[in-house]
């Protein structure tokens, strides 16, 4: 981890927020190369989603709304973790924290910061949702909450989508947006963060048939994960047992990455049958029905939701830890880092290199490189050794480093070199655009 969060500064991918004041904790920043490497990740999802299938839509609702919502859902009452503090350290706890000797609140129980005896509180609730005011007035009646997950601006907006589309039930309403939740026990570089984005599907089906949907969003989304590139053996399901159902969840499973080292394997995913406790809790919140009326079979019901919820950032923290390798290469001295990611979702498609800095190599490079740049992003760099150019590629997952040398002004072709296998082949510079293109498109 410590190898990946100082490549991801060194490179441009991930940044401390607020770093030149020290840092705000857990929120980061995404820097040139992780943008574009988030961005690949959440356009592949609305494909998957919403682009490529004619029974789900899209939907960005607002972060702010009514402060009703979240007492209809159960965040302003449930959404508590159990919080112990040190009174020698100052440090603060999940009451849970595996790391804690004894039971806090207790002469035995032990800090595990400082080491002190009898100085961690008894658990306390503590709502992780932040909270802020609306208007000028900083009182409970203005008070509203940046929300915690996105669904619920996919479920107050039912009617909405369903009556301006006229989908019929099975059907889902999609969206990417930020999350932000106030965390205890943050960290782990973007694993856990207080400001984050979530990317949530909310799929409405007939009572009686939910376990069938349930089953079918269970596979959909891992083969996605496993067609992001990440290790087959590295994922798996994990089924949430009675005691770690959520207050709204009939059955739940998560889609597990193994992140290696103390992180082990982590949910990345969360696929949940939730009943029809979100729809319900709104249409006692609000007064207004939330009913769908199926004309086939004259039925009025409320629906039941599937929730398929998944995080870009730590989808992203595990495509790193997935690709991230150092190896040896025959016959230099210095081995390579090589970041692993698949060519479709690399932020960088192709370096664009003149071997050296003169006989019109460099003229000939540019103009190669502003010939493919409308198509996919592209990087020209005619700084240091080819050897180094080729590393700093590898080390941020650029699948493909063109080459032009002594012969392309002869036959008009480059060395086109493979991240992983590490051949060359002779390509012309007529065809790069289209030998790229087809093997970005995964
Ligand atoms: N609407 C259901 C829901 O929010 P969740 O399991 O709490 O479910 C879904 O969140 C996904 O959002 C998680 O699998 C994870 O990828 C991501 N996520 C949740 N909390 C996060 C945090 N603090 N930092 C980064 N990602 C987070």
């Amino acid at each position: 981890m410590d190898k990946l969060v100082s490549l991801c500064k060194r490179r441009g991918f991930v940044f401390q927020s607020s770093e030149i004041y020290g840092g705000t904790g857990s929120v980061w920043d995404y820097g040139p190369l992780g943008v574009e490497l988030k961005r690949n990740l959440q356009d592949r999802w609305w494909r998957a989603m919403v682009r490529q299938r004619d029974d789900i839509e899209g939907l960005d609702s607002a972060i702010l709304m009514h402060p009703r919502v979240w007492e209809a859902s159960g965040h302003v009452g449930g959404f508590v973790d159990p919080l112990v503090d040190c009174s020698n350290c100052k440090k603060r706890f999940r009451a849970d924290d595996p790391k804690i000797k004894g039971v806090p609140g207790t002469p035995d129980a032990q800090c595990p910061a400082c080491g002190m005896k009898g100085t961690l509180s008894a658990p306390r609730l503590f709502n992780l949702m932040f909270k802020t005011f609306m208007g000028p007035v900083e009182d409970s009646a203005a008070t509203i909450y940046l929300r915690p997950e996105t669904a619920q601006g996919s479920y107050v907006n039912f009617l909405n989508v369903q009556q301006s589309t006229r989908q019929k039930i099975p059907f889902g309403i999609a969206q990417i947006g930020k999350a932000f939740r106030n965390e205890i026990t943050p960290g782990n570089f973007i694993f856990r963060t207080r400001e984050f984005e979530q990317m949530e599907m909310q799929f409405f089906v007939e009572p009686g048939t939910d376990m069938t949907w349930f089953e079918y969003w269970k596979e959909e989304r891992m083969k996605w994960h496993q067609g992001l590139g990440l290790a087959p053996d590295r994922l798996q399901f994990h089924q949430h047992t009675r005691d770690e159902l959520a207050h709204y969840a009939r059955a739940a499973f998560d889609v597990q990455f193994d992140f290696g080292g103390s992180l082990g394997f982590q949910e990345i995913e969360g696929i949940h049958n939730r009943g029809d406790f979100d729809l319900s809790q709104h249409q006692q919140f609000s007064g207004k029905k939330l009913e769908y009326f199926d004309h086939a079979t004259n039925k009025r019901y409320i629906p039941y939701v599937v929730e398929a919820a998944v995080g870009p950032n730590r989808t992203l923290l595990a495509l790193l830890v997935n690709g991230y390798r150092e190896e040896a290469v025959e016959g230099e001295t210095e081995g390579r880092t090589v970041l692993g990611l698949s060519a479709a979702l690399a932020p960088i498609k192709a370096g664009v290199f003149p071997l050296v800095k003169k006989d019109g190599m460099p003229e000939t490079a540019h103009r190669i490189a502003d010939e493919l740049r409308p198509h996919f992003p592209v990087f020209y760099d005619d700084s240091g050794a080819i050897g180094r150019r080729y590393r700093r590629q590898d080390e941020i997952g650029t699948p493909f480093c063109i080459t032009v040398d002594g012969e392309s002004s002869a036959d008009n072709t480059v060395t086109v070199r493979d991240r992983d296998s590490l051949k060359q082949e002779r390509v012309s510079v007529d065809r790069l655009r289209d030998y790229i293109g087809q093997r970005i498109v995964q």
